[in-house]
């Protein structure tokens, strides 16, 4: 494609698929998930599957949108021929990125509504031991969340309308350092508060039998979830990223990183958690108890407050953006819409689609109760099918294709074989083959309970 666009250098793709990597999956999701599934062995797992899984899979998916300059579905289209099979894993890419971003859209309107609780001074106003209530309050508040649904999905549409590259390139290489930076604050003030030790032996500690096997699948489902992986959004940017840069590199970069944060979250929320008598298991509202309540200790806490949930919905916006670029790249791709029509058919259909995670917190959809499906409601369905399923059959494909059906001297070009990292390529390779096919399907077959 004539037009097509490459990133102004190799720091713009790292920070590009960085931001689309570090999202709500690592500073809300993660610490949630963590918490309920009993800490120290689920992380550890889930450790295990960023390296064994996630990494490898990472390099594959960014090398097959370098090779093809194409969206998923054209990609695979373009390497293994019309109407094949493979086709259909670039296919479900594009459905994961609805689903995703449906109920993605709705967590990220809660951030940017904790801006102005923030701003407006309600956690001032508010006592301490009922700031989390305020969190509950909103989730079960319908015409709250659709508000902010509405919102957030308006400014990601906004973004990615005007071009995804120089706004977001020039605003990420600002806002994701001082995510970091605030990050790291926050762990020097976690790390002074009496329940650091619990927290870090609930974190890293190898004791306790609590990882039931749906916890595995969680952790795999997670892996690919954090690096954005499995749905071709980092095969999309890679279809950006110039033949000059490499992509072992790149992709150890993004993945140190966004597990860095992941890893920091935990220690900045749970050392809160035990200082202040709250629950590991709160589930989706960890994050959004926890802030406010450290942050009312410190001097300038109100301010603070602002600014972690505005980097939050920074973060979340970087990820939406990827997902959006997703599902609209393949209606300009493939059907030749305009990208302002691409943008906006998407964008509007995931706002509906929307809709019912955002009334999820209330306890009636309709007049119906939405808890009966698969004892879930409609978010954490959505949450469940896409995280759970979708991304790690989709990461699968991904690995076998490009294990097996790539050309062996492409491949080789590719992973940068002249480099330092040519030695790795066999290992890389046997990875792919045999460790991630192996790994997926034990985990689904025992799911299903074939064993
Ligand atoms: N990686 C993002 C996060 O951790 O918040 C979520 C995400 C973005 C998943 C883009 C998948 C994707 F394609």
């Amino acid at each position: 494609m004539a037009t097509r666009g490459q990133w102004g250098s190799r720091l713009g793709f790292i920070l590009a698929a960085a931001g689309s990597a570090v999202g709500l999956g690592n500073i809300w999701k993660f610490p949630y998930i963590t918490g309920a599934n009993g800490g120290g062995w689920f992380v550890l797992i889930y450790l295990l599957c960023i390296l064994a899984v996630g990494l490898p899979i990472m390099i594959a998916e960014v090398m097959l949108g370098r090779m093809t300059q194409k969206s998923p579905v054209g990609a695979f289209r373009d390497l293994s021929g019309k109407g094949s099979l493979w086709v259909g894993i670039g296919w479900m890419g594009v459905v994961a990125a609805f689903i995703i971003l449906s109920y993605y859209s709705v967590v990220a309107g809660w951030a940017m509504n904790y801006i102005r609780l923030a701003a407006t001074g309600v956690f001032a106003d508010t006592p301490a031991d009922q700031v989390p209530g305020l969190f509950g309050a909103m989730y079960a508040d319908p015409g709250t969340n659709l508000l902010w649904h509405g919102l957030f999905m308006g400014l990601t549409v906004f973004i990615v309308l005007g071009g995804v590259q120089k706004g977001v390139e020039r605003w990420s290489r600002i806002l994701m350092p001082m995510l970091f930076v605030m990050m790291l604050g926050l762990l020097v003030q976690a790390a002074s508060m009496d329940g650091f030790g619990k927290a870090l032996d609930f974190v890293f500690g190898l004791h306790a039998d609590k990882l039931k096997p749906a916890g595995v699948l969680e952790a795999l489902g997670h892996s690919f979830f954090t690096l954005s992986l499995g749905m071709g959004a980092m095969l999309t940017y890679g279809s950006y990223l110039s033949k000059k840069d490499d992509i072992v590199t790149a992709s150890a970069a993004i993945t140190l990183l966004d597990t860095a944060i992941a890893l920091m979250a935990c220690m900045v929320l749970f050392p809160i958690t035990f200082t202040f008598g709250m629950e590991p298991s709160a589930g989706p509202g960890l994050v959004f108890m926890n802030i406010p309540v450290a942050l009312a200790q410190v001097p300038g806490g109100l301010f603070l407050s602002v600014v972690f949930f505005a980097l939050l919905t920074f973060a979340a916006l970087t990820s939406a953006i990827s997902l959006l670029e997703v599902a609209a790249a393949y209606f300009i791709d493939e059907k030749g819409w305009s990208r302002g029509k691409a943008v906006g058919v998407t964008g509007g259909a995931i706002l509906v689609l929307g809709i019912p995670s955002a009334l999820s917190g209330g306890t009636e959809l309709f007049g119906k109760s939405f808890e009966g499906v698969f004892g879930k409601n409609w978010f954490d369905l959505f949450d469940y099918i896409a995280s759970n399923w979708l991304l790690p059959l989709g990461g699968l494909g991904i690995a076998l294709f490009a294990a097996w059906r790539v050309g062996d001297a492409a491949r080789r070009v590719e992973f940068g074989e002249q480099t330092a990292w040519g030695r790795l390529y066999l290992g890389w390779l046997l990875v792919l083959r045999f460790v991630v096919p192996v790994a997926v399907v034990a985990v689904f077959l025992h799911l299903i309970g074939l064993y």
